[in-house]
């Protein structure tokens, strides 16, 4: 054994993110689209998802959604964490109450509002006031005021999933 010593030793002397091959096709990392490559993402597209995929902007490289450090190009940027109150919500919730956990603000056009329970919408329950609207998190309409938009709100969930799949799904 002793004479492998030094190979052992030599091996242990390199960590792995020296040898980290950078992606050819804006894959990375381990697991869904990054296929067990474990590449690293290039310095123009620095932040690896949480699907796999290199890319620019929050739903690449918000560290609440996923942002994959490990894989991410240090060099040009690195993953984040949301700015409460103000980073636009990458996933149709909101605020730090119910199902809120990151302080997203809801979009400035269509699901506005910020629900008592933490989700982005524009019927009157995520709107009115009265019905716990978060202000802070979005916009909210007066106690009482009437929200004609009501119906749509129902589409929210989906609208958001279509999003998401659009954004992070698509190579660029
Ligand atoms: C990216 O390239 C790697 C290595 O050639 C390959 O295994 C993987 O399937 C490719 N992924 C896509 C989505 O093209
Ligand atoms: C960042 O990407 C560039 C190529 O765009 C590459 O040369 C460099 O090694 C990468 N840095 C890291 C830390 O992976
Ligand atoms: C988040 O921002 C809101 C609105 O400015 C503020 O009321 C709240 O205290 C902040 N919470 C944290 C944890 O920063
Ligand atoms: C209400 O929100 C949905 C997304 O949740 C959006 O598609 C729809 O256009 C919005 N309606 C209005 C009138 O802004």
């Amino acid at each position: 054994m002793l004479p492998f010593a030094p190979l052992v030793l030599a091996l242990f002397s390199f960590p792995l993110s020296t040898i980290a091959v950078v992606s050819p096709n804006k894959t990375c990392g381990l697991t869904l689209a990054g296929s067990n490559n474990g590449y690293t993402c290039p310095g123009d597209a620095a932040c690896c998802s949480q699907f796999g995929y290199c890319g620019t902007g929050d739903t690449f490289c918000l560290s609440s959604y996923g942002c994959q450090a490990r894989y991410s190009n240090s060099t040009t940027a690195s993953c984040y964490a949301p700015r409460n109150a103000t980073t636009a919500s990458v996933d149709g919730t909101c605020g730090l109450v119910g199902i809120g956990k990151n302080g997203y603000r809801c979009p400035p056009s269509g699901a506005t509002c910020c629900s008592q329970a933490g989700y982005c919408g524009n019927t009157t329950d995520h709107c009115a006031a009265s019905s716990g609207c978060q202000s802070a998190y979005g916009s909210c309409t007066a106690t009482g005021k009437k929200n004609k938009r009501s119906q749509k709100g129902r589409r929210s969930a989906k609208l958001w999933e279509d999003r998401e799949t659009k954004q992070d799904g698509t190579l660029e």
